[in-house]
């Protein structure tokens, strides 16, 4: 198996379409606590409205072929819109706004890799081609991820790659992962 990696511009973004359905449908498959939050999540309330509020985009592919078998996408955003929830979720805030240093912060938004293609390491080089593009800001302190409750596998991937848990939001929906780079 020989899997390529590929920049892929806004504009192509509904590629990924399927692939980020199937990341919705499978974190409400493990998830324990308010599963039914992802009812109203799919590639159209979630993907598009965080690449049209971003002030810059990272989306990266893998391909086995022409198939395209995995994907991340990252963003660097104003740290405000995460001050009255996220997409489809109403809360206070995601992080402590006081706390994070910088007008913008980063996020690994999505991460996903299909069956069958999973644990060959296909996800670390997706997950650091991401890092390396957030990290090119000199302009933000933090980076984030919001992992959904119940994906134990996607936490301690994160947290072996030098993740810290920060804390929960939402009854524990979501469980907020931080790294300072500034
Ligand atoms: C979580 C996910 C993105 C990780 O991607 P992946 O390609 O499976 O991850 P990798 O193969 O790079 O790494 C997984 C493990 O295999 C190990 N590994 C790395 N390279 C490897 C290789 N060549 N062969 C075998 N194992 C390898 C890694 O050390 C890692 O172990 P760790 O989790 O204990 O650190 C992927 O499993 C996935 O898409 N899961 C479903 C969707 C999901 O949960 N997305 C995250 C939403 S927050």
């Amino acid at each position: 198996m020989s899997i390529r990696y590929e920049v892929i511009s806004e504009d192509n973004v509904f590629c990924i379409k399927d692939l980020c359905n199937e990341l919705m449908a499978y974190q409400k498959s493990i998830a324990h606590i308010h599963p039914e939050f992802f009812d109203n999540m799919r590639f159209e309330t979630r993907m598009i409205p965080s690449i049209k509020s971003a002030k810059a985009n990272y989306i990266i592919v893998a391909k086995d072929g022409d198939e395209i078998i995995g994907y991340a996408y990252s963003n660097i955003s104003p740290k405000e819109i995460y001050s009255k929830g996220f997409a489809t979720l109403d809360c206070d805030s995601f992080f402590d706004l006081d706390s994070v240093k910088s007008h913008d912060v980063g996020c690994l938004s999505q991460i996903y890799i299909k069956e069958g293609y999973r644990n060959k390491g296909i996800g670390s080089v997706l997950f650091e081609k991401s890092m390396d593009w957030l990290r090119s800001f000199k302009s933000i302190s933090d980076i984030f991820i919001f992992v959904s409750n119940g994906n134990d596998n996607a936490l301690k991937f994160y947290l072996n790659k030098g993740f810290k848990m920060s804390h929960q939001i939402l009854d524990g929906f979501i469980i907020v992962l931080r790294l300072f780079i500034a």
